[in-house]
């Protein structure tokens, strides 16, 4: 496996690796892995032919300091489970080598940016939006792999191709839960022992609107019961329930055949924020 920190290394290397017709898969992440993570490097070794992973915790997508500095850090154990994973190159730049003077470009996502995590975190994916394209920049890779746990990421990413008219084909891939449902996340290594245990109950609330909506429940009733079992727990702070179009993330007040629709959470366990969602 080859770790590069410097940009204009990595981008010799595969642009060799590309003069000889390889594939390129890349798969960014902000490091702390997890399964999750290495199932994207496992479906980009299956559909390209070199898989790249970048770890780099993104100043710029935190809207909150304190998430920033306590996000968890640990390159050494990332490395060894990418290596064991198979993945062939490693990007793990320094924050200088990224940004070297700041970022000040601007998205414009539209609704994908205003409502759910866009409201919720001022400026986070116009963050995500920088780095990432910074990536697509240095990698160029045919495909890039995201996971749908960012169910909000992977549109705001599918949108930012478009607009600059990218040959990246955006893989949407399926989120990896634990043994009792949790979706992984790098931020469940922060809770502690009865949060983690209370954290459960995303996923069950999910499993169950989902249940109420086959039963012929209305979105409100749904909403609303979501909303009443949150409540009884003091360890939990809702931030949003919310049913979507998943195509535009418009939220939806009734049914309608014609959607594909998604369920949304977010919510505090503890201090810390987690986010899941389940597409009906
Ligand atoms: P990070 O949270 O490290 O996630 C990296 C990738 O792993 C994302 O595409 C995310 O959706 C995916 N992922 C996380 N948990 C997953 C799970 N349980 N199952 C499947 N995939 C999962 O998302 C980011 O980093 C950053 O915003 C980034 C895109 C790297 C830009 O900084």
């Amino acid at each position: 496996m080859k770790v590069f920190t410097k940009r204009h290394e990595i981008e010799a290397f595969l642009n060799e690796q590309r003069s000889q017709g390889m594939e390129i898969g890349f798969v960014p992440t902000m490091g702390a892995l997890h399964e999750g993570h290495l199932s994207l490097i496992a479906y980009a070794l299956q559909q390209t032919d070199i898989s790249v992973c970048s770890i780099f915790v993104n100043p710029t997508q935190f809207n909150d300091k304190a998430d920033l500095e306590r996000y968890p850090r640990m390159p050494e154990k990332d490395l060894a489970m990418l290596a064991e994973a198979g993945c062939q190159v490693v990007f793990l730049p320094e924050v200088e080598e990224i940004y070297p003077e700041p970022d000040s470009r601007r998205f414009s996502f539209g609704l994908l940016d205003e409502v759910l995590e866009g409201a919720r975190r001022p400026g986070h994916f116009n963050g995500v939006a920088q780095v990432v394209s910074i990536f697509f920049d240095i990698v160029k890779p045919d495909r890039a792999f995201f996971g749908s746990k960012d169910y909000q990421q992977v549109m705001v990413i599918k949108e930012l191709v478009r607009q600059l008219q990218l040959d990246i084909e955006i893989v949407s891939c399926p989120i990896l839960r634990e043994a009792d449902g949790l979706a992984m996340s790098s931020r469940n290594m922060l809770l502690t022992g009865a949060e983690r245990k209370a954290a459960t109950l995303i996923p069950d609330v999910l499993a169950m609107s989902r249940q109420m909506k086959v039963k012929g429940a209305s979105i409100r009733v749904i909403r609303q019961s979501v909303m009443n079992i949150l409540a009884k727990d003091p360890l939990y702070k809702l931030d949003y329930f919310e049913i979507c179009d998943g195509e535009t993330l418009k939220a939806m007040d009734t049914w309608d055949d014609a959607a594909k629709p998604v369920a949304l959470i977010a919510c505090f366990v503890g201090k810390i924020r987690l986010i899941d969602n389940l597409v009906y």
